[in-house]
């Protein structure tokens, strides 16, 4: 397979780790590297200390997962141990941020330069903590932020939007203007699902986001339009599992496909089956 190019770096095929799934750690990302991914995500690193939500924080439902992890992080002041590592990643990383104010997401992408990650992924899209959509719902705050961590990074930065906003086109122009250098979409689609005969919420934290096939449409779908919206490169994420489904998302105007309930439903060799699956489409 012929060499990807995307913000300038060059991947041997377009199949990434999305973000969340796998964590940070050295060993676990080459674990992905040496099952065929083309780069890999890492979970979202955060301001301060987080344990997340409580359980349960992840079930499986018909074609899919749903989660409310909520953001656990050991914040990135006490990771510097991880990070002096990702020289050993394998495959390009892309090193997930998020934080609760500007201030956060430009201190975080500051410091974590230094370790020269491939991309930096804004997620401003977590539906399961209060705060995490209010950038991305928003093309105002959206185009702030983009722009003040553009200010600080030498590393090109790919926001992660969510579904779950009034229109896409509209926050992924606002992040074209503001400079980044590539989007990612989407993040899980939040939905509060209550047990039928239980009448709970499913999750402890009452609602979740839903990732895997059931998502694929949707994904599909917001691609399409942030593709028709702006010329930036998109990596592209939700519900892709299959060698037909990575077409489908490349068709749709992705440069890379992300893979994440993938992982999940087909296991860690994921990556090796869908790449063999493309070639022989
Ligand atoms: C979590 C879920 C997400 O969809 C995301 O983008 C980041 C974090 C979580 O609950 O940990």
């Amino acid at each position: 397979m012929p060499k990807i190019k995307f913000c300038e770096i060059e991947l041997r095929n377009p199949l990434v780790l999305a973000s969340g799934i796998l964590g940070v750690s050295v060993e676990l990302l080459n674990r992905v590297a040496d099952n065929g991914a083309g780069a890999v995500t890492t979970k979202s690193i955060g301001p301060i200390e987080r344990h997340g939500n409580n359980n349960p924080t992840v079930v499986e439902i018909e074609n899919g997962l749903y989660n409310a992890v909520g953001l656990p992080t050991p914040g990135y002041k006490n990771m510097d141990e991880e990070f002096k590592r990702w020289k050993e990643v394998k495959v390009p990383l892309i090193a997930s941020i998020y934080g609760s104010s500007i201030e956060d997401y430009v201190n975080i992408a500051k410091y974590i330069q230094k370790y020269k990650p491939s991309i930096i992924e804004l997620n401003i899209s977590c539906p399961n903590k209060d705060d995490g959509m209010v950038f991305a719902t928003s093309p105002e705050l959206t185009k702030k932020l983009v722009k003040a961590v553009k200010e600080v990074s030498k590393i090109p930065i790919m926001p992660k939007l969510t579904p779950n906003c009034d229109n896409i086109r509209e926050i992924a122009k606002a992040c074209e203007e503001a400079g980044a250098d590539a989007i990612c979409a989407i993040n899980t689609v939040q939905k509060e699902i209550i047990h039928p005969k239980l009448k709970v919420p499913l999750l402890a934290y009452g609602k979740g986001g839903i990732s895997g096939p059931i998502i694929k449409k949707i994904a599909l779908e917001k691609v399409r339009e942030i593709r028709k919206a702006v010329d930036l490169p998109i990596l592209g994420v939700g519900g892709v599992t299959y060698g037909k489904g990575a077409i489908d998302m490349l068709k749709a105007g992705a440069t890379l496909v992300g893979i994440g309930s993938g992982v999940y439903f087909r296991g860690m060799d994921v990556f090796k089956k869908v790449n063999d699956e493309m070639k022989n489409a």
